[in-house]
């Protein structure tokens, strides 16, 4: 995930801004990049990877007196990790960092185009900072600039941008990406999140969305909700949760929408391939994908026949490559993969390119050996998931899946206008429904204490609700060490229901909006024969020994994604009483690159 830092003051501005930066390295980037503005000049270096290589760009430059100065960490979603790609970005006399994404970018550039600017990345970054210098031929007040500037970009940012014609002040915004301005004994302090500010800053105020504004050294006065700053490191790279699952679980919502932006327009779904006809003339799909991966696979399948009325198959990647797969002619074949390095995932792309068939990767790493592999890309955007148990990696598999279900139903005419309009707002719904409720939390915290032991638990579900039974008995396995299996709720009467006395755990996820009367007679089967039930349902169920209530939901995917957060948490909160080690669970690597 992209992070910034920025600075105001006297202290040397390169060591302080590159300092920052390596307290938000634990997010994850790929390249990096500062700007100092100190005695009317501007001093830019950038560098592809570690911060070591920046280091070394800017190995004879140091900074002396008053300045201002701003820092960035980039996690590659517009464009490759390149050096042109990196930020800062710049114009002719000012420069800016921004996380999250610019939506209309695209619209913003092609009009300042005409208007003679130039480009040099392919970010959607880039286009804040001619916007600015393109404003300011109108506006001669500089802040009046800015904020003409901010109000024509839609979407999600935390921006911070620096000019030769304000030399003394940082200008920054923030809509749905967070932004934190800190005071100290040596200056003004910004940050994407609490770690750069640590010994520096003393008080902090944490922006609200739609925050547009300029600061100097006299400015965080006039601040509202300045709060003490919390001075303990650990806890603020965890953003204040026990663990980095934790962290990631509470993250969905924010991460959900960012795979949506850029990506819907008017009531349709847009993808930015290389290839505008990429998608054409596919007649069927194949999925291949390991774990978790697999798991939001099928989901994929469910969603792809549903709306995109197109043939697909899932394999499980180990499986693969040594069974002699058939391939069709117009056969696409989607590699999903969070870390983009699984290896059995990569050689089953690398064989399937040997048949010359279309390859589509779905991944949350830019430039990873997959999508290198891989004809096309779309980025999950989920941001470095540090927890080995994967969760806001696979929502956001699952939401491109359907995003992509979408995008085929329209381009091939089977999906109605009016039915994409619809689920695009369902998918809004739903991310939001991933938001965690300190009331579901602290529901699911107690009734943890009551399935520690029996012998085995049994996670049961239809359709989409079924690959996700899966992964959450993979997640319980994963982090508590206990044995759980996912099941189709159908075929418990085919064999598995011999297992079932009161010892036996089943979690029963039942949709309101899907097959609710038939998973309900499954789930009876195994409540008349004594096992020991704990529903998750939006409806009162009868024959649950435990109910775990979800939010009342519109859509069975808002009650997938609902369910999910649940479950993630249900999982946790198991781990944490038998007391296992929740962000590296014992065993466990968060990239497999051996077969
Ligand atoms: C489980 C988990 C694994 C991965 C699998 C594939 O929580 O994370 O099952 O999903 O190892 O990894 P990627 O997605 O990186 O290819």
């Amino acid at each position: 995930m992209c992070g910034i830092v920025g600075y105001i003051g006297n202290l040397e501005k390169k060591k302080l801004i590159i300092g920052g930066l390596r307290e938000l390295e634990y997010r994850g980037y790929d390249s990096a990049g500062i700007s100092v503005l100190s005695q009317g000049q501007l001093h830019t270096f950038k560098a592809v990877g570690k911060l070591v290589n920046l280091e070394k760009k800017c190995e004879t430059f140091a900074s002396s007196g008053f300045g201002v100065a701003i820092g960035h960490t980039r996690w590659a979603t517009h464009g490759k990790p390149t050096e042109a790609n990196a930020h800062p970005h710049f114009a002719d006399f000012s420069n800016v960092v921004h996380n999250g994404i610019i939506e209309n970018h695209r619209e913003i550039k092609e009009c300042l185009e005409k208007k003679g600017h130039h480009f040099v990345s392919q970010t959607d970054t880039e286009v804040i900072v001619h916007l600015f210098e393109e404003k300011l031929k109108t506006f001669t007040d500089t802040f009046e600039a800015f904020k003409q500037t901010i109000a024509e970009l839609r979407g999600a940012y935390a921006i911070l941008l620096i000019t030769q014609k304000e030399p003394e002040k940082i200008f920054y915004a923030k809509n749905a990406s967070p932004l934190i301005i800190g005071k100290g004994e040596d200056g003004i302090f910004f940050a994407s999140s609490d770690a750069p500010l640590i010994g520096l800053a003393t008080d902090v105020s944490y922006l609200e969305d739609q925050s547009v504004g300029y600061m100097d050294l006299n400015g965080f006065e006039s601040l509202d909700l300045v709060v003490k700053l919390n001075q303990d490191k650990g806890y603020a790279q965890k953003d204040g949760f026990r663990f980095f699952m934790e962290k990631e679980i509470y993250e969905q919502h924010t991460v959900l929408l960012e795979s949506m932006m850029g990506r819907t327009n008017e009531g349709k779904v847009i993808f930015d391939f290389r290839d505008g006809q990429f998608c054409d003339e596919i007649e069927e799909i194949t999925i291949c994908a390991c774990g978790t991966s697999y798991h939001a696979g099928m989901v994929g399948k469910y969603l792809l026949e549903r709306y995109g009325k197109i043939k697909t198959n899932v394999v499980i990647a180990s499986e693969f490559r040594y069974a002699n797969p058939i391939l069709k002619k117009n056969e696409l074949f989607v590699a999903i993969s969070q870390s983009g390095e699984t290896l059995d995932t990569l050689e089953a792309v690398k064989y399937v390119k040997t048949f010359g068939n279309k390859t589509l990767a779905i991944c949350n790493v830019d430039n990873s050996s997959i999508v290198r592999e891989c004809d096309e890309v779309l980025l999950t955007r989920a941001g470095i998931e540090k927890g080995v148990a994967s969760t806001k990696a696979f929502a956001t598999q699952v939401m491109v899946l359907w995003l992509l279900s979408v995008f085929l139903g329209q381009r091939r005419g089977v999906l109605a206008p009016s039915e994409a309009e619809t689920l695009i707002k369902v998918m809004v719904e739903s991310a939001k429904k991933t938001e965690v409720s300190h009331k579901l939390h602290d529901r699911i915290k107690r009734l943890s204490k009551r399935y520690l032991h029996g012998h085995g638990f049994f996670f049961i579900g239809r359709d989409v609700f079924y690959p996700l039974a899966l992964e959450s008995a993979l997640k319980l396995k994963e982090i508590s060490y206990l044995h759980a299996e996912g099941y189709p709720s159908g075929e418990m009467k085919h064999g598995p229901i011999a297992l079932a006395d009161s010892e036996l755990f089943t979690v029963a996820l039942m949709p309101e909006h899907l097959l609710y009367e038939k998973i309900k007679s499954n789930v009876e089967e195994l409540s008349a024969r004594d096992a020991t039930i704990c529903a998750l349902s939006a409806k009162e169920f009868d024959g649950a020994d435990d109910m775990l209530y979800i939010s009342p939901c519109s859509h069975y995917m808002e009650e997938f994604f609902s369910m999910m957060v649940a479950l993630q948490l249900f999982a946790l909160e198991v781990a944490v009483r038998v007391g296992s080690d929740v962000d590296m669970p014992r065993n466990l690597a968060k990239s497999v690159t051996v077969e």
